[in-house]
């Protein structure tokens, strides 16, 4: 048997400075945003990729497994160490390395914050479309590995369209260049998207590259209250299908979910009545003004008379929209939180399928949702460890694959849903994914229980 506390020894002379076993330092990443926990037996910083080049080789000769971490916000236990584990913390690499107007690109470390780098674009005319609601905290690398996605995916498509390629150190210790700086390529299957969603399992992201979009002259948010009992897919439908809106975002709270937001200081957002949430981009003044014209038009149509309130700073409703999930956390506590998607022609029997689901189990239900792309959140008020709250779980994603959705529109799969991806991608899928596994990380070090449960950790 190796001993654990001479191996994480080892580690800290091989990487001096970077290696701590502190008490305060293990606490603080012993969490994400799930209800799971574990304690490592040390963080690790690297300083560059041949510092994590040599941190891969300890682990592997140590039989050690290494769980990376950027701010910590995932929803499903993706960065939650492995008991007795490293975390390997790149939170650190926060340099935009380049922004490149021309090919519309940015390099950058892992560990930057998607809001510094909408920050650091902005001079430039430029966004990087995925805004996840963690967008203020969250990094590039953890967005990119869980395949983060928000409010402007509507428009714009989750954070996979927007990489372009990546640095990795693979599990096996060898370093890769993937995709690059070229607009497109049809050079085979594509290996940039295979590390999209891979969750910390295939490899460490050392540098990532990133496309751009141009930032819009204008952008307005909307907050459009709902009136009681208001059939939602009809709305959903109809604002994603209808043209000329300038619609990027079509975001829904119900009333209770409205209502703990409203509480959020300076929300300024009406709480007692459910709500749409909308973002309207436009090239000029006259072309914002037709299309909130063109959205009231579609709203009356739908019976949803009440005039929106309009913010000019759009930015400003997605910082507290993404809130949704703490202030939900201080009027229910622990609780499930789910991350659904369905196609939209199947909304109204998910939304059925997740009322009946709360109704069975007596337990009160929370939604929010992208709706305009079918991607719901609904929040059962029950502490996560009691068994009603897996069955009522399991109601909900066996619904969403019956309806030819998914378990995960775009939190991950993490350890909390592991048991459920087999049921998405079935055993032909499974095989193929462990294949993946061993070829770039055939000792299982990189992030064990994750994405794939029941694999033997090292
Ligand atoms: C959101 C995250 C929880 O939509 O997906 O706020
Ligand atoms: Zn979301």
């Amino acid at each position: 048997m190796p001993d654990p506390a001479k191996a994480i020894e080892a580690l800290a002379r091989e990487l001096p400075g970077r290696v701590t076993t502190d008490p305060g330092a293990l606490a603080a990443v012993a969490h994400d945003a799930s209800h799971l926990s574990a304690t490592a037996a040390a963080v690790c910083r690297p300083a560059d990729p041949e510092e994590v080049v040599r941190l891969v080789r300890w682990a592997r000769r140590e039989h050690i497994p290494l769980t990376a971490r950027g701010a910590g916000t995932s929803l499903d236990g993706e960065s939650v160490p492995v008991p007795g584990g490293v975390v390997v913390d790149l939170s650190g690499w926060s340099g935009v390395l380049e922004i490149d107007p021309v090919d519309r690109l940015v390099r950058v470390g892992p560990g930057v914050v998607n809001a510094d780098l909408q920050a650091a674009l902005r001079p430039h005319g430029l966004f990087f479309p995925p805004n996840p609601g963690s967008w203020t905290t969250s990094t590039l690398g953890g967005n990119v590995a869980t395949n983060a996605s928000g409010p402007r995916s509507f428009r714009y498509g989750p954070t996979r369209a927007w990489v372009r390629g990546a640095e990795v150190v693979l599990g096996t210790g060898e370093r890769l260049t993937i995709g690059g700086r070229a607009a497109k390529r049809s050079t085979g299957p594509d290996l940039v998207s295979m590390f999209v969603g891979s969750e910390g399992t295939l490899g460490l992201f050392t540098e990532l590259t990133l496309a751009l979009a141009p930032l819009p002259a204008r952008r307005a948010g909307l907050a459009v209250p709902l009136p009681d009992g208001r059939p939602l897919a009809p709305v959903a439908r109809a604002l994603a299908t209808a043209t000329g809106l300038g619609l990027s975002a079509v975001e829904y709270l119900d009333r209770g979910c409205a209502e703990a937001l409203a509480r959020v200081e300076n929300a300024r957002l009406p709480a007692d009545r459910a709500l749409l949430l909308l973002e309207v981009e436009s090239a000029d003044e006259a072309e914002e003004t037709r299309h909130l014209e063109a959205i009231g038009a579609t709203l009356i149509g739908l019976g949803i008379p009440e005039a929106a309130s309009v913010y000019p700073e759009a930015d400003r409703l997605w910082t507290l929209r993404g809130q949704s999930g703490t202030a939900l956390d201080r009027t229910l506590g622990p609780r499930v939180r789910e991350d659904v998607c369905v196609p939209l022609s199947r909304l109204d029997p998910m939304l059925e399928a997740i009322a009946a689901a709360a109704r069975e189990a007596g337990v009160p239900l929370y939604l929010y949702a992208h709706l305009g792309q079918g991607s719901l959140h609904p929040n059962f008020a029950i502490d996560p460890a009691r068994p009603t709250a897996a069955r009522l779980r399991e109601a909900v994603l066996r619904a969403a694959l019956r309806l030819g959705g998914t378990v995960s529109g775009e939190h991950g799969i993490g350890r909390v849903k592991a048991p459920f991806l087999p049921g998405e991608i079935g055993d032909g899928g499974v095989r193929l994914l462990r294949a993946l596994k061993r070829a770039c990380d055939p000792d299982g070090i990189l992030n064990p229980g994750t994405l794939l449960s029941g694999e033997a950790a090292p």
